[in-house]
């Protein structure tokens, strides 16, 4: 009871739904049906939410503020938060290997790219070396950006190629789409960055000012606000150009460009 509660209680706090469009809006770009990346499209905001639950936890960023509402941990308990974002975990590949809808392969191949940008290679990895680098005096922007990609980019990169996978791309289509979400997953965490040093609560729905109070070593704390937000600029502009070559790029270029001007 209090699990299956804690788990829709972070699902339906909202969010933007970033990964779940972008995935929808990649098998879109290629002629398919959108429907055709739905399963992705769930796997992957139960994989982000999870992040979210354990990113708050005490032994991790220790918020108290999310979508608007008190982290899970604080409404439900750290234990119940731990394992509503097991649950999630879980439930992503459940939901994308179910899908009778889609043929096996891509299924698998699928999941296989869920794991991997979820996993110590991708989210999980990155999550930890932003731990560990909080205890370093310093580190330059090199590392800061495998940081980026990482905890964060990683899991926008399988948004798109996986939409691709789902949607039948051929393979210089799901290069590209690919490329752009790597690039896309970069200046998604800029821009968290930036809004982190600029923005406020009531309009994130989650603490603002947090970076700077724990000393965390960020894009505008290494390159100021204008040269962060010239290295955002930088990234788009590499998205749009790889999302050019696909049949219907429109909506996902449209995406592209508010992701970079998005103020929550
Ligand atoms: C926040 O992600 C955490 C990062 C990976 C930067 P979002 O900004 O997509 O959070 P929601 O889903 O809208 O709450
Ligand atoms: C979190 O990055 C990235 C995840 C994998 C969840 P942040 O710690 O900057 O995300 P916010 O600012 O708490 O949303
Ligand atoms: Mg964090
Ligand atoms: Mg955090
Ligand atoms: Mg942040």
């Amino acid at each position: 009871m209090g699990l299956a509660e804690a788990i829709r209680y972070s699902l339906e706090a909202g969010g933007k739904r970033v990964r779940p469009i972008l995935c929808l809006l990649a098998a879109e770009s290629l002629g398919a049906p959108a429907e055709a990346a739905l399963s992705g499209a769930l796997a992957l905001e139960y994989i982000h939410t999870y992040s979210l639950i354990h990113d708050d936890l005490p032994a991790m960023d220790d918020d108290d503020l999310r979508r608007g509402k008190p982290t899970c941990h604080v409404a439900f308990g750290e234990a119940q938060a731990i394992l509503a974002g097991d649950g999630l975990q879980a439930e992503a590949f459940a939901v994308l290997a179910s899908d009778a809808l889609v043929p096996a392969e891509r299924r698998l191949h699928a999941i296989a790219l869920l794991a991997e940008a979820s996993g110590w290679k991708g989210m999980v990895g990155g999550q930890s070396m932003d731990l560990e680098g909080e205890a370093l005096a310093s580190y330059g922007l090199d590392h800061l950006k495998t940081i980026h990609r990482l905890k964060t980019g990683a899991l926008l990169r399988a948004s798109l190629e996986i939409g691709a996978v789902l949607g039948g791309a051929t393979p210089p289509q799901r290069w590209a789409l690919r490329e752009a979400g790597s690039a896309l997953g970069l200046a998604f965490q800029i821009q968290d960055d930036i809004l982190d040093a600029t923005s406020d609560e009531a309009t994130l729905g989650k603490r603002a000012g947090k970076d700077a109070e724990k000393g965390k070593i960020t894009y505008p704390a290494l390159l100021g606000l204008d040269g962060a937000r010239q290295a955002l600029a930088e990234a788009t502009e590499t998205a749009l150009w790889h999302l050019q070559s696909l049949p219907k790029p429109a909506s996902l270029e449209a995406w592209a460009r508010y992701l970079a001007t998005r103020t929550a």
